[in-house]
């Protein structure tokens, strides 16, 4: 499976972001990961639905939502109205919703359905629910904010759903978050990684086209 870039328009600038999505397209990104913080699940605020919908208008690509929410199967639908293709909410007690409802409502309004973890949350806690989702994202920072540094201990989930994978003769979707860069990108995909979400080493590169080569092994 080729490996995926998904930038993270967390960390562009709002105040150009037309052309920050048409650079990153350019550059040879294949989706758009937009980051949703409530201020209550993760100790920071960033943008909704409206955001969303204008990432929508500007680019054909996927557009892969990660909700840092509580409630999230309150704001499902209207993700999903806004445009989202895949959209992954949290396995954390925190996050205050039934997670086998909210994947399903995800599944039902068309969109690829996603699960995810903090470094902090054992692998066991997503294990019920891998039959059931298309895409399974491991945090290699805690969330809440770009420009951290990434975990490496976390790509023992990322070699734990590749060989729940192969055992299952699955294709769930295995996304990495959270201080990825050319350094560690390769460790990623040899863990088996398909689609690396990069917010601050992109869109704070100078030469996009160049990261994101970078980031796929060059
Ligand atoms: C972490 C977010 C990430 C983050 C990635 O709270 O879910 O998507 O913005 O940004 P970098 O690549 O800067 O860690
Ligand atoms: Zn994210």
């Amino acid at each position: 499976m080729a490996v995926l870039i998904a930038p993270s328009i967390l960390a562009a600038d709002f105040s150009r972001l037309a052309d920050e999505i048409r650079r990153v397209e350019e550059g040879g990104a294949d989706w758009i990961h937009c980051d949703i913080m409530d201020g209550h699940f993760v100790d920071n605020i960033s943008f909704g639905p409206a955001m969303v919908k204008t990432v929508r208008q500007l680019t054909l690509l996927p557009v892969d939502v990660h909700l840092m929410i509580e409630r999230p199967d309150h704001f499902v639908p209207r993700f999903a109205e806004a445009g989202a293709n895949s959209i992954t909410v949290h396995v954390e007690r925190e996050s205050k919703h039934d997670v086998s409802e909210t994947l399903k409502e995800i599944r039902e309004l068309g969109c690829r359905a996603g699960l995810t973890l903090n470094p902090e949350t054992h692998f066991s806690a997503v294990e019920p629910y891998l039959s059931v989702i298309d895409l399974l994202l491991v945090m290699t920072v805690h969330p809440g904010f770009g420009g951290q540094r990434f975990c490496p201990s976390e790509l023992e989930k990322v070699r734990r759903g590749s060989a729940w994978n192969r055992a299952n003769e699955s294709q769930i979707t295995i996304e990495v978050d959270g201080g990825i860069n050319a350094d560690n990108a390769r460790l990623c995909i040899e863990a088996g990684a398909n689609v690396l979400v990069a917010g601050t080493s992109i869109f704070k590169a100078r030469e996009y086209a160049a990261e994101i080569r970078a980031l796929r092994g060059g």
